[in-house]
């Protein structure tokens, strides 16, 4: 009898119960793009909709977009076209699917983009995503909806937490945003446009986040700002604290066996943060420290504000405090007014740092920004050559570096299955994916490998 109520109930569940809706993101541009459509998808969730990998299955499709070079903005419109016709198509069989734009192309162009793109039905800005499902509702009730206005409440606090289940299913390492916004403005960059003045997310907040990844067994925690070592906030003793005393506090959680972060500026490296590096095991040895050009005379054009030698010297004392650190970078050619004798000065800076990874770009002028106001634009041609030349440099000396690591020992934190049956993939301190055999631990732990021969962009490794 009870078993008949009980199968009973469930038909009636399964009968009233609507089909969960769906949403693809699809993400492009920063790590903090990767952790906001994560936010986002966890807002959603709590809105009854379920993550979906098929675009062609989704109710609602939003684009989490990247505004920092031309390229990658032209790509969301052509992304779009492509999503007009399916939405179209899925119309025509009285299926509706809404189109959302977020990220920093919604911040920046805003009502535009519904005037480009006909197809799109809401334009989300960075500081509103904890609006989006009553920007849903506003869209359903009828209309287009361009939600850009910086909220004067904390989007973090209003964005659910993520289930336990789905921090697991994410992975053991896990991104976390401390520190949003920029008020450096470099002469080239969208970014303090997009993303807003610097805000600081505060300790209780970023401890929390951390312990509830850690329970649902993330063992690698990245700290995500667009000048991350900008971060400050007030300790637990009533003292200001920055990014250095923070990741001694997060070593402290158990669980969390390796700390990273990124970006950061070489203005805001301060004593504390390097001391982090000197002191904390859990610190992982490599720093991403963007330099951009080695010219003083570029790079007070593009107002960082510093010279080349601050920055090497910067790197002297973080070397002297953690030996084993790698280095990483970006770099921009062909700012305008850049010459010949100023792009050496950028090439002779990275012979004299040598990175074990970078990333170089061709100046893309965005528009508002004061760089695309400047005269002397240098042209596309030789932006490509010296693009061409730094890249040979960088390659060369990011493989001199995976070259460096055969014979090593090291820990490695295993992260997924690898691409060949019988292998897993974990991560060196020094971000280079590591291939094991599949025995030599589970997903999540931390083992010793000897490493035994470079692979492309890898290492191959066995277990001590
Ligand atoms: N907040 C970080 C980086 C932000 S954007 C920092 O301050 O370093 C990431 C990289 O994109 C930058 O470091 C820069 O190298 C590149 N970039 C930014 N604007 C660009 C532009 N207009 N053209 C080409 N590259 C650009
Ligand atoms: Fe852009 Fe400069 Fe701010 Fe970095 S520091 S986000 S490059 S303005
Ligand atoms: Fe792009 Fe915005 Fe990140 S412009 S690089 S997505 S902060």
């Amino acid at each position: 009898m009870e078993l008949e109520t009980l199968s009973l109930n469930t038909e009636n569940g399964a009968e009233t119960a609507p089909a969960p809706k769906k949403v693809f993101v699809k993400t492009y541009g920063c790590q903090m793009n990767v952790y906001d459509s994560q936010r986002m998808t966890d807002a959603l969730a709590a809105d009854g909709y379920a993550a979906t990998e098929i675009i062609e299955d989704a109710d609602l499709v939003l684009l989490n977009t990247c505004h920092i070079r031309e390229r990658a903005a032209e790509k969301v419109y052509s992304e779009l076209g492509r999503i007009r016709e399916l939405k179209q198509e899925k119309a025509a069989a009285g299926r509706e699917m809404l189109i959302g734009v977020a990220g920093c192309v919604a911040q920046a162009e805003g009502r535009e983009i519904i005037r480009r793109a006909p197809a799109v039905d809401l334009v989300i800005g960075p500081q509103t995503y904890h609006r989006l499902p009553d920007v849903l509702r506003r869209v359903r009730g009828g209309g287009r909806v361009v939600e850009t206005e910086y909220a004067v409440e904390d989007k973090f606090e209003h964005l659910p937490q993520p289930k336990r289940a789905d921090v697991a299913k994410r992975g053991v390492a896990a991104f976390l945003t401390v520190q949003e916004g920029c008020d450096k403005f470099c002469t080239f960059c969208v970014v303090p446009y997009t993303r807003g003045s610097e805000v600081s997310r505060p300790v209780t907040q970023i401890v929390a986040e951390a312990e509830r990844l850690a329970e649902a067994g993330v063992r690698e925690v990245t700290l995500l700002g667009q000048n991350v070592n900008a971060w400050h906030g007030e300790g637990a003793d009533g003292a200001e604290w920055g990014l250095g005393r923070l990741l001694y506090r997060l070593a402290e959680i158990p669980g969390i066996a390796r700390l990273r972060y990124t970006t950061s500026h070489p203005r805001d490296m301060d004593d504390e943060l390097i001391a982090a590096h000197r002191d904390l095991p859990t610190l992982m040895p490599y720093l991403h420290l963007p330099v951009q050009s080695g010219s003083d005379r570029i790079l007070k054009a593009m107002n960082r504000r510093h010279k080349a030698v601050d920055y090497l010297r910067l790197l002297d004392r973080v070397r002297a405090a953690r030996s084993d650190i790698a280095l990483s970078g970006d770099f921009i050619v062909g700012f305008p007014g850049e010459t010949d004798a100023d792009f050496e000065d950028t090439m002779r800076l990275v012979r004299e740092v040598g990175y074990a990874s970078a990333f170089s770009f061709k100046y893309s002028p965005r528009p508002g920004t004061p760089g695309a106001e400047m005269p002397d634009h240098v042209p596309e041609k030789v932006k490509d050559e010296r693009l061409h030349t730094l890249q040979a440099l960088l390659v060369e000396q990011q493989q001199a570096f995976t070259q460096s690591m055969v014979g090593r020992t090291m820990t490695t934190l295993i992260e997924k299955p690898g691409r060949q049956a019988g292998q897993k993939v974990g991560r060196s301190p020094w971000l280079q994916p590591v291939i094991v055999d599949e025995k030599a631990g589970e997903i999540g732990d931390i083992i010793e490998v000897r490493i035994t021969h470079p692979g492309f962009n890898s290492l191959y490794a066995e277990p001590i």
